[in-house]
């Protein structure tokens, strides 16, 4: 039987708390859904240890004069899923140009952070109209949201999903995300990839204080007081993913998965996206960061 800590459950809907307890009893794993804070996640955005974020930010910057390129002078709007903090939003708007942009949607499941950036957007590119979505995507979908983003906007949306591996791995999100193209609409994807020989620099942002604090969190909802020792890492090959594993060190047999994180080589991307009826528009891969970044369409 599963204590939930009713305090920290506070800021959950009962939904998530369902899901929770059913997510602990029947898979041993914590849905990364439950955990953000923007405490947690300000502390990870800060820390100079966390070098995916830098890894991540370069493929978006890299790869947003090919992504204009292929956007001409075509009027959009962005839905940004996951939007955290906000950072990424003035390297998106720079690299498109205010003035092809006309909604641009946020979307987190943290109200704390989706103010943040809906300051950010308002104050920076007052000239472009900024729609905020709290909703959590994982339980329930955004179809909605696709269409208020079209609404008094452009014809198109390109859907942005960045430096969300986590995201990214929960299949039926990449299925929510295709169902809701339209035609003319595209999804923006920025990915670290699985490099053979890099193991180590890929597990060792995840295993950092600030981000055993945020996967604590999940932890602490369901009664532990975790200890940054009890946490593992492992590359599963087989499904492309990276695992971050707790186990109390007083009952070893119970083991939790906390996190996982979608980490595939660029071709093992290609065939997944195509098995899910996405058509590439451009992929480019940048290996000296294993990361990349790919325009889709339907
Ligand atoms: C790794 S952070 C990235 C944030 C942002 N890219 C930044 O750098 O500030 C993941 C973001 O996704 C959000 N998120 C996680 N699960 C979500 C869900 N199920 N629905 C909506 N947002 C979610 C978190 O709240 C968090 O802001």
């Amino acid at each position: 039987m599963i204590q939930i800590n009713q305090n920290l459950a506070k800021r959950l809907t009962q939904e998530q708390i369902d899901i929770l307890i059913k997510s602990v009893e029947e898979k041993n794993e914590i849905p990364i859904r439950v955990v953000y804070t923007q405490e947690y996640w300000d502390n990870i955005a800060k820390d100079s240890d966390y070098q995916l974020a830098n890894r991540e930010i370069s493929a978006l910057k890299n790869s947003m004069t090919k992504l204009a390129e292929q956007l001409g002078e075509k009027k959009i709007n962005i839905i940004h899923l996951g939007v955290g903090n906000g950072l990424e939003i003035p390297m998106i708007i720079n690299g498109i140009g205010a003035k092809n942009i006309a909604n641009y949607s946020i979307v987190d499941v943290n109200p704390t952070m989706l103010e943040m950036s809906e300051k950010k957007l308002q104050q920076n590119f007052p000239e472009i109209t900024t729609k905020k979505f709290l909703t959590d995507i994982e339980t329930y979908g955004f179809k909605d949201v696709c269409k208020q983003t079209k609404k008094d906007g452009a014809e198109i949306n390109i859907i942005f999903l960045i430096a969300n591996g986590v995201l990214f791995s929960n299949d039926e999100l990449v299925r929510e995300i295709y169902n809701n193209l339209d035609e003319n609409d595209y999804f923006f994807l920025t990915l670290e990839l699985y490099q053979e020989g890099k193991d180590k620099e890929i597990i060792k942002p995840y295993l950092i204080p600030t981000v055993l604090d945020l996967l604590g969190n999940g932890i602490k909802l369901i009664g532990y007081e975790p200890k940054y020792e009890e946490f593992s890492a492992e590359i599963d090959k087989i499904n492309h993913l990276l695992k971050i594993y707790y186990s109390p060190s007083n009952d070893k047999t119970k083991k939790l998965l906390v996190l996982h994180s979608y980490k595939p080589n660029v071709e093992q991307l290609n065939e997944r996206m195509g098995n899910f009826g996405f058509v590439r528009v451009f992929c480019e891969e940048y290996s000296n960061i294993h990361t990349c970044a790919g325009l889709y369409t339907k």
